[in-house]
C-alpha cells in the first residue's frame, strides 16, 4: 500500500482526491499495489465531505508520518507551499505538484533537494494542465536538440481571443463574459498580461535545455491591446490572432517571447480554440510534435498530478531525474529576432510608408480612417527604429 497526503483541498486538491478514489481499482490493477490518501491538509473544515475524516491542519502530522511516501502539493502560491515541499523532500517524501509559480521560481533547487534525499519532485500539471508535456520533454524528446517550442499556454486568453474572432466582440465585453462564466479570474491580470504563459514557457525552456531561465528575461506582451478591429484585418489575411509563448534556438542563441501573433491556418495551432491549450515542439531530428488538451480545470489538472503520483509510487526509494541545472540560460535580447510585422496606422500614403519600411502589403479599406500593412522580414530592432519615425501608429502585431 502506498500512502499519500494532499496539501490543499481546493479545486486541484479535491480533484486529486476524486481521481484517486474513482480510478482506485483500475490504478491498483495496473500498479499491482494500492494508493491510499492518508491525509488531506487544509485550514478549513469540510463537514459532510468524506475528506473530513482524514483532514489535518498541521503539516507536522504528515512530515512526521513515515508511512506517507508521496505528497501532492496542490496549494498554489509560493508560501507556505515552498516550505512544506522542502520539508517533505528533506524527509524523503516525493512531491507531485500543479504549482507553476513554485516550479518556475524554485524548481531547480527543489529538484536538487529531491536528488539528495533519493525521492522525486514531479510537476507534470504545472504547464498545460492535463496535457502530457513535461514527461515527453524529459523522456521522449530527450535525444532531440529542441529548435523551437510554441505554445498556447493560457486557456483564459485563448477563450477571449476565440470569442473576439467568432463573435466580433470587443476585448472588454468578452473578458466580462469570461469572468461571469468562471473562465477568467476576478483579477485576470496574470492571464491577460501574459504573465501566466510567461511562467509556463520559462519552465518548458528550462527543461528543454536543462538550464535555468529567469522569466523576467522573457519579453511579455498581453492581449489587452488587441481590438475587434485587429480581427477585421486578420480575417482579411485569412488568419487569426493567438497569444503565443515562444522559445526559439537559432544560431546557438535563445530567444523567448510571449505576445499576440497573427497565425495562418497552415499552423496547427490555428485550430486550437476556446479554453484549450496546445504545444508545438520542433526537434532537430524528429521534426514537429504537438500536444493538445485541457490546459486547466479540476479533473484534467488533477489527472496529471496523479500520473506523477503513480510514477513516484512505481519508483519508490529512487530519484526520478529531471535535468534542470542552476546555470543560467542566457535569453538573447528580442531586438535580434527576425519576423514580419502587421501594423495599423492612421491614414498614410503607401509611398510614405514604403519609404521607411520598404515594400509592404497594404490593407487600405478595412477600417475607415486608418490603414494596415504587413512588412517584409526585419529584426525587432529595425521595426522599432522604423516605427519610431511615425507618430500615428495605432497598433502592431507580430506575424508568426
Ligand atoms: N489561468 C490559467 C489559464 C489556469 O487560463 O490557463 C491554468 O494555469
Amino acid at each position: 500500500m502506498v500512502k499519500v497526503a494532499i496539501l490543499g483541498y481546493g479545486t486541484v486538491g479535491s480533484g486529486v482526491f476524486e481521481v484517486l478514489k474513482k480510478n482506485q481499482d483500475m490504478i491498483a490493477d495496473k500498479m499491482n499495489d494500492r494508493i491510499e490518501v492518508k491525509y488531506v491538509l487544509d485550514l478549513r473544515e469540510f463537514e459532510g465531505d468524506p475528506v473530513q475524516q482524514i483532514l489535518v491542519h498541521d503539516i507536522d502530522t504528515i512530515i512526521n508520518d513515515p508511512e506517507v511516501s508521496i505528497v501532492c502539493e496542490t496549494m498554489g502560491g509560493e508560501r507556505p507551499a515552498y516550505d512544506f515541499t522542502k520539508r517533505a523532500l528533506e524527509s524523503g517524501k516525493s512531491v507531485c505538484t500543479s504549482n507553476k509559480e513554485l516550479v518556475e521560481k524554485h524548481g531547480c533547487e527543489l529538484l536538487k533537494i529531491a536528488k539528495a534525499h533519493q525521492c522525486s519532485y514531479l510537476f507534470e500539471a504545472s504547464v498545460g494542465g492535463g496535457i502530457p508535456i513535461i514527461r515527453p520533454l524529459r523522456t521522449s524528446l530527450v535525444q532531440e536538440d529542441i529548435l523551437s517550442i510554441t505554445g498556447i499556454l493560457n486557456g483564459t486568453t485563448n477563450y477571449i481571443l476565440t470569442k473576439m474572432e467568432t463573435e466580433g466582440l470587443a476585448f472588454e465585453d468578452v473578458l466580462k463574459r469570461a469572468q461571469e462564466k468562471g473562465y477568467a479570474e476576478r483579477n485576470p491580470d496574470a492571464d491577460i498580461l501574459g504573465l501566466d504563459a510567461c511562467r509556463k514557457i520559462s519552465i518548458l525552456t528550462s527543461l528543454a535545455y536543462g538550464k535555468n531561465v529567469d522569466f523576467q528575461d522573457i519579453t511579455t506582451v498581453g492581449i489587452t491591446a488587441i481590438s475587434d478591429k485587429d480581427f477585421l484585418y486578420a480575417k482579411k489575411m485569412g488568419a487569426t490572432i493567438k497569444l503565443f509563448a515562444k522559445s526559439v534556438k537559432k544560431d546557438k542563441k535563445h530567444y523567448a517571447i510571449v505576445a499576440p501573433f497573427i497565425v495562418k491556418p497552415e499552423n496547427p495551432l490555428y485550430a486550437v480554440k476556446g479554453v484549450f491549450n496546445a504545444i508545438l515542439i520542433n526537434g532537430n531530428m524528429g521534426g514537429e510534435t504537438m500536444y493538445y488538451g485541457k490546459g486547466a480545470g479540476k479533473l484534467a489538472t488533477a489527472s496529471a498530478v496523479v500520473a506523477d503520483v503513480i510514477d513516484c509510487a512505481k519508483h519508490e526509494g529512487k530519484h526520478l531525474a529531471v535535468e534542470w541545472d542552476d546555470e543560467k540560460l542566457e535569453i538573447s535580447p528580442i531586438d535580434g529576432a527576425v519576423r514580419r510585422f502587421f501594423v495599423r496606422m492612421g491614414q498614410t500614403p503607401q509611398e510614405q510608408i514604403e519609404a521607411v519600411f520598404g515594400e509592404v502589403s497594404m490593407f487600405a479599406d478595412v477600417v475607415p480612417g486608418e490603414c494596415g500593412f504587413v512588412t517584409e522580414e526585419m529584426t525587432e530592432a529595425a521595426y522599432q527604429e522604423k516605427a519610431g519615425q511615425f507618430g500615428n501608429i495605432l497598433s502592431m502585431i507580430r506575424i508568426n
